[in-house]
């Protein structure tokens, strides 16, 4: 069975990109997948700092699990037009990879998804693209930027737009 990781979401109780997220694991699942949701609110990462290369719990079960995936899913809100800081230092606490055999996420296929408030989420993927190459994966080249997101998705996380959820 594929291991299928979801990373992201925002800090916020309310969180699009983590609405977002889970239903793109949903889809995962129902393709056979097992999957696993990293919710950035949950994990709770300390700042990534590079003369303190020692993860904390939390640190050390994102890159376990991110090492370990077949394939990811990254969901980023769209913050002053690219990802946020915490989605960022998420992938920082991953330069810890570049030391192992095959390193970083070697040959995983990553999909990629923002929610913005406006319309310029697509700058978000394209800043996670480049993030996908520099930590040896393969970007999906279908992305999925959620544009005024506040709009598609409610409170609780439920699609209001179906063309959106396909
Ligand atoms: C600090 C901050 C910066 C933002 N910058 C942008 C932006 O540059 N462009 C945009 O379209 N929306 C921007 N937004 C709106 C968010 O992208 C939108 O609220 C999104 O749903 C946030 O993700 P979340 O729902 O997962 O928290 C910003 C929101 C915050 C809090």
């Amino acid at each position: 069975m594929l291991k299928i990781v979801g990373l992201g979401g925002s800090l916020a109780d309310v969180s699009r990109s983590r609405a977002a997220l889970r239903v793109a694991l949903e889809g995962a699942a129902s393709a056979g997948a097992e999957t696993t949701l990293l919710d950035l609110r949950e994990l709770d990462l300390p700042m990534y700092n590079p003369d303190d290369e020692n993860p904390t719990a939390a640190a050390a079960g994102l890159i376990e699990s991110c090492y370990g995936a077949d394939g990811m899913l990254w969901s980023s809100p769209m913050y002053q037009g690219t990802i946020s800081g915490a989605f960022k230092n998420a992938l920082d606490w991953l330069h810890v990879l570049g030391a192992r055999e095959p390193p970083f996420l070697y040959d995983q296929v990553i999909g990629l998804i923002s929610a913005a408030g406006g319309t310029q989420g697509l700058q978000a993927i394209n800043t996670m693209e480049f993030a996908t190459r520099a930590l040896r994966g393969w970007a999906v080249p279908y992305v999925v930027p959620v544009a005024a997101a506040w709009r598609v998705f409610d409170q609780d996380g439920q699609v209001q737009d179906k063309e959106i959820e396909l």
